[in-house]
C-alpha cells in the first residue's frame, strides 16, 4: 500500500504496537543471512505469502517463528530503527511500543542485547525520527507468571527504560487473573499497566483486566461491547483501548471492517485509538489502518481529528506532554 506525505494526516500516536511483530519479511531475510539463520522459505515474497492468519494462535506460529533472524543487539537496533522510518511516514509523532523479551531469553538471547539494542535506537528516535517513544514490556500469558516476575526483576534491576508492563499472546484459557501477583509487582515499582483484553476472549477479561490487574489501558478490547454495563463504565472513566481493525479481521476476530465495533465504541463514548498492532503480518502501518477505517465508516476530517487526538489522550505521557500535542 502507498501512503501519502505525512504532512496531509492529523498528528496522531501510535499505542499498539509489538516491536517483534514490525519485522518485515526483507529484513526476516537479511537478518536471517547475517546470523546463519535458515527461514523455511525460498524468499521474501514467499514469507508474506504465508501471511493468511486463520486466527490469533495461528498468527502466533508464525510471528515467533520469524523471531529466530532477532539474535544480536545490532538486529534490534535495525528492527526498531526500520520501524521509526515507516512510522515517521505515517505522520507518527510518539509511540509506545512493546517488545517480548520472554520470547528471547527461551532463544538464550541476551537480555542486555534485547533492551540494549532497542533503547539504543529510541534514544535517537526523536532527533533521527521526530517521534517520542515510550517502551513496554509485555508478557506472554501463556507462560507462567512466575517467569514473567522473574523477567520483570531482571528489567528493573537492569534499570531498563520501560514504562510499563503488557501482557499478550494467546487469550483464550489464560484469564487476566493469573497475572495479578506480576501487575502488582509493576503497580508498586511504579510502572504503567495495560493488557490485552476482550481480544479473542470474553467481555469479562477486559473486567478483569481492570479489577484485578488495576490495568490503566485495555489493548484491543473489542469484546467489551457485549457489556453494556462495562461500556458505560470505561465510557465515564474515560479507561484508553488501543484497538486494532485491520489485525481483528486479519486474525478474524470480526467477519469484515463493516462488522467492526469500532464505531458503536466511539459512539458510547469510550476512548478509543486505532493502532496497527504487527503491521506487515496484517499488510498495513498505521496510516492504512486510518485509511481502511476511515473508508469503512465514511469518517468525516473532525472524526479522524477526534481519533488522532484520542491517540495522544490514550497515551503514558505526562498530561502536560500529552497538552503540546493536541
Ligand atoms: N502479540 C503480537 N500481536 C498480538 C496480538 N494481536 N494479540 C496477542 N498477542 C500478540
Ligand atoms: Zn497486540
Amino acid at each position: 500500500m502507498t501512503s501519502p506525505a505525512p504532512s496531509s494526516r492529523p498528528p496522531r500516536a501510535e499505542l499498539h504496537v509489538h516491536l517483534e511483530g514490525t519485522l518485515e519479511p526483507d529484513l526476516a531475510f537479511e537478518l536471517a543471512a547475517r546470523n546463519g539463520v535458515e527461514l523455511p522459505y525460498p524468499d521474501p515474497e514467499s514469507l508474506r505469502a504465508a501471511y493468511d492468519f486463520a486466527d490469533l494462535p495461528a498468527f502466533l506460529d508464525l510471528y515467533t517463528a520469524n523471531m529466530a533472524v532477532l539474535r544480536t543487539e545490532a538486529d534490534f537496533a535495525d528492527l526498531t530503527r526500520a520501524y521509526l522510518v515507516r512510522a515517521a511516514r505515517a505522520g507518527v509523532r510518539h509511540a509506545e511500543i512493546s517488545f517480548d523479551p520472554q520470547a528471547h531469553l527461551v532463544r538464550d538471547v541476551p537480555l542486555e542485547a534485547v533492551v540494549g539494542g532497542i533503547t539504543g535506537v529510541l534514544e535517537r528516535a526523536e532527533a533521527d525520527h521526530g517521534i517520542s517513544t515510550l517502551l513496554i514490556a509485555a508478557f506472554h500469558r501463556d507462560k507462567p507468571v512466575a517467569d514473567a516476575l522473574d523477567v520483570l526483576e531482571r528489567l528493573l534491576a537492569m534499570d531498563a527504560p520501560v514504562v510499563g508492563i503488557g501482557l499478550d499472546n494467546a487469550e483464550i484459557g489464560y484469564p487476566p487473573g493469573l497475572f495479578a501477583d506480576l501487575y502488582a509487582r509493576a503497580e508498586t515499582a511504579g510502572l504503567r499497566r495495560t493488557a490485552h483484553a476482550g481480544e479473542e476472549g470474553p467481555a469479562a477479561n477486559v473486567r478483569d483486566a481492570l479489577d484485578l490487574l488495576h490495568a490503566e489501558r485495555i489493548d484491543h478490547g473489542i469484546a467489551v461491547v457485549q457489556d453494556p454495563a462495562l461500556v458505560a463504565r470505561v465510557a465515564a472513566g474515560q479507561v484508553p483501548f488501543t484497538v486494532c481493525p485491520v489485525s481483528n479481521v486479519r486474525l478474524r476476530a470480526v467477519p469484515s471492517l463493516a462488522e467492526h465495533p469500532l464505531p458503536d465504541m466511539i459512539a458510547a463514548g469510550m476512548l478509543v485509538s486505532v493502532n496497527s498492532d504487527d503491521p506487515p503480518y496484517f499488510g498495513a502501518y498505521v496510516d492504512d489502518v486510518d485509511d481502511a477505517v476511515t473508508a469503512a465508516f465514511d469518517l468525516s476530517r473532525d472524526q479522524r481529528a477526534a481519533l488522532a487526538a484520542a491517540s495522544f489522550e490514550g497515551s503514558f505521557l505526562p498530561r502536560d506532554r500529552v497538552a503540546a500535542y493536541l
